[in-house]
């Protein structure tokens, strides 16, 4: 038996804290399920004060949502689950994006816990795919329905960006060990989400091109499709505090951590639940 869990609204359209609850392995069935209903209707959800929780326990709740993938696909994590992703040399995620695109089973969850946070700067920000599709006007719905995108982790992060450390020893190495196997995987833009039937739009950094159409022709369309993504009032940031938790529909957002915290230290670990092939509206 659980009260119902209060989400509270922190935007229009994207957003909800969760006050009361003390994530674990252990949660009720009753609180999971109301965990992942506000996980879908906000798209991203935060928690304040998970302190108690280490790698372990967060690999524990976060089974409580899925199967987990491995840390990441390419990177060495030094963790088969957790991965830690500190400072911004070459790897900062500050450029739009939904994790891990570029594989065919896209993840369905990811769950952020905050480590160490630096004493200005370093928030997140999401956007929800689901609403920009609805606003798309019709005829340009008709379009986007039908087209087809390639996903490469070839096109990672600091590549498209005036990143300081793009020489950097450490950059590059890191960059080389992103793209050691390389992936290219062809995704519906618009695809339908496998527990709403929502609409959204499957976009983001790791889009090489959209396929039938010119590297110009693609990325024109390209940018018009992402900016109604990540325009502000489709949008949520979020102030980090340690022990902080978010946790995102991967299906349904694109995310941007923001660089600007210097050479203060940021350390954030990672979980990613394993999700579906993408669906297209044609099924
Ligand atoms: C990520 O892209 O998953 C990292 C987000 C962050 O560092 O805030």
């Amino acid at each position: 038996t659980s009260a119902d869990l209060e989400a509270h609204r922190l935007g229009g359209r994207i957003g909800a804290r969760i006050d009361g609850v003390r994530l674990s392995g252990d949660l009720d069935d009753a609180v999971v399920a109301q965990v992942r209903a506000a996980i879908l209707a906000h798209k991203v959800v935060f928690f304040r004060g998970q302190d108690h929780l280490d790698d372990d326990a967060h690999i524990a709740f976060a089974e409580r949502l899925g199967t987990l993938t491995t840390a990441h696909p390419t990177v060495n994590t030094g963790s088969e689950r957790v991965w830690t992703l500190t400072a911004n040399k070459g790897m900062a995620a500050n450029s739009w994006h939904t994790d891990v695109t570029f594989v065919d089973r896209v993840p369905a969850f990811s769950i952020l816990r905050g480590v160490t946070i630096p004493p200005y700067g370093g928030n997140t920000v999401w956007a929800n795919t689901v609403d920009a599709y609805e606003r798309l006007p019709e005829a340009l719905k008709a379009l986007v329905d039908r087209l087809w995108a390639v996903h490469t982790n070839a096109y990672d992060y600091a590549d498209r960006d005036e990143s300081e450390h793009h020489d950097d020893e450490v950059a590059v190495r890191r960059r080389a060990q992103f793209r050691s196997t390389h992936y290219e995987t062809k995704h519906p833009v618009v695809r339908v989400h496998p527990e709403t039937g929502e609409r959204s739009l499957l976009l983001g950094h790791f889009v090489k091109e959209l396929v039938g159409f010119n590297q110009r022709e693609s990325s024109t369309l390209f940018n018009l499709l992402q900016n109604r993504v990540t325009r502000l009032e489709n949008t949520i940031r979020w102030t980090w505090q340690q022990g902080d938790v978010a946790i995102w529909d991967n299906r349904a957002t694109q995310h941007y951590a923001v660089a600007d915290f210097g050479e203060e230290p940021r350390e954030v670990r990672r979980i990613t639940v394993s999700g579906d092939v993408p669906v297209s509206v044609d099924g």
